[in-house]
């Protein structure tokens, strides 16, 4: 069984004193839950604060947004994996469809940074899914495979086997339009199959694939419901603490 995995990717958003009301009430809500994997994506300048309020918690791990693929030098703006790892930064979110829409991202960029992450034992989510034009042009899984042979390139089964994949529609970022549980199984299931031909079977099963695309509380059972479905990245609902832990709560109630 594979362990689903909720991720709280807050963008641009969150100061450090949102951060820190954020946690006083999500603590509280969330309490010991440990049913699914529970990680919170800040902002690089909230990172430190978050990773404070997080010490004594066992159950809450923290990711970060990006990262450049080189361990230090004279790249301006830039955060390497040693970096996030002194703030026990544990996964970060690789390629995400604004990363590559707004910043030039390419599978090749989201190649070498998947690699260094791997070599600095943090755990890649690596965003891929598909524009509103490709859906409709009959090329999602066409462009599926591109990202995913391009953003995987030359990783060892292990090596997959510790990445996260995040399915995530662009057409259903921030959109509130909710790919369908049997759109987004459709996805999963063709992804879980790249996979295998990429390694094997048994590492294809292991991996978990995540759904992202205006992910809330009464849409996460059902997507979560299906069979390739192993987590959700969650935007905008993942700001208000309470929203998330409902979706966090919903994603529980699946396990009985
Ligand atoms: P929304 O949940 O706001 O649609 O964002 C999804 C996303 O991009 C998570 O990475």
């Amino acid at each position: 069984m594979r362990k689903k995995i909720i991720a709280a990717n807050w963008k641009m958003n969150m100061t450090q004193g949102e951060s820190d009301s954020f946690l006083e009430t999500f603590l509280l809500e969330i309490g010991d839950e440990k049913r699914v994997d529970i990680v919170l994506v800040p902002p690089f300048t909230a990172l430190a604060r978050v990773s404070d309020g997080l010490s004594k918690v066992q159950n809450i791990k923290l990711g970060a947004q990006n990262m450049h693929w080189e361990k230090s030098g004279a790249f301006t703006g830039e955060i390497s994996a040693e970096m996030l790892r002194e703030l026990f930064v544990r996964f970060v979110v690789l390629g995400h469809s604004e990363r590559r829409s707004l910043f030039g991202e390419t599978d090749e960029i989201v190649n070498k940074k998947t690699k260094a992450a791997l070599e600095a034992s943090l755990k890649p989510i690596v965003c891929i899914g598909e524009t509103l034009a490709e859906r409709d042009g009959g090329q999602v899984e066409q462009v599926l495979e591109r990202q995913l042979r391009g953003s995987l390139a030359g990783l060892s089964p292990q090596q997959l086997d510790d990445t996260v994949i995040a399915y995530e529609p662009v057409w259903a970022i921030g959109t509130g339009r909710t790919a369908s549980p049997a759109q987004a199984q459709e996805a999963h299931a063709f992804i879980r199959g790249i996979l295998a031909a990429m390694s094997d079977n048994a590492t294809a099963e292991k991996i978990r694939i995540q759904y992202g695309g205006s992910v809330k509380p009464a849409n996460t059972a059902e997507l979560l419901g299906q069979a390739d479905i192993d987590g959700a990245l969650v935007g905008g609902a993942s700001l208000d603490p309470r929203g998330f832990t409902e979706i966090i709560k919903q994603a529980c109630t699946l396990l009985g």
